[in-house]
């Protein structure tokens, strides 16, 4: 497993920012693409989505050097706008996640905004999902707000607070255990 090699796209015209973290994680965090701040300091979530970030995992618990932390794409996009990446370099960002997650294989991938959901479930609609618990080719997820759109609208915090108490509880196995329910419809409204 340590010995697989992940291939990655390289572009000397742009700085490549790296993921972070333990390839043995529980808790696999997926960004979109780093922005000025993580371009300029190698490492994914150092800015003001990061600091979002930190404060969402210190909330509930969850040790950030725990966490491998990663992006879809690993270029800063040009302004960072996500849509002026390719399909082509789109696509090869895909395979590299895909090699990523299979190489670290957590028990819960966080899937941060739309772009990582539709990197990873291959639809979008964060605020319809967050919070909920997904089955993903590549195992367990939770999609939850995108930090920076935290940091544009406070308002969204609570609820991803309570979206990361239960990625802490989920990070403790891989199985998506569903409560089972027994649900008894009545025959006629007369009961
Ligand atoms: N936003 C992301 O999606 N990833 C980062 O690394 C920083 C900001």
């Amino acid at each position: 497993m340590y010995g697989v090699r992940i291939r990655r796209i390289m572009d000397e015209t742009k700085k490549r920012v790296e993921a972070v973290g333990p390839v043995t994680a529980k808790i696999c965090i997926v960004g979109e693409a780093p922005g000025e701040t993580e371009e300029k300091e190698g490492k994914p979530f150092v800015g003001q989505a990061g600091r979002v970030l930190d404060g969402l995992l210190e909330e509930c618990s969850i040790s950030r050097s725990s966490c491998y932390i990663t992006n879809v794409h690993k270029f800063r996009p040009r302004n960072n706008d996500f849509s002026s990446i390719s399909e082509s370099d789109l696509a090869a960002s895909y395979r590299e996640l895909e090699e990523e997650i299979m190489l670290v294989h957590p028990n819960i991938l966080v899937l941060c905004g739309n772009e990582a959901m539709q990197a990873i479930l291959g639809f979008k609609g964060i605020q319809h999902y967050r919070g909920s618990i997904l089955e993903s080719k590549y195992g367990k997820c939770i999609p939850g707000i995108h930090p920076a759109a935290i940091a544009r609208e406070w308002t969204f915090r609570p609820a991803t607070v309570i979206d990361f108490i239960k990625v802490k509880k989920e990070s403790e196995y891989a199985e998506i255990k569903r409560t089972h329910r027994n649900l008894v419809i009545a025959d006629t409204f007369a009961c």
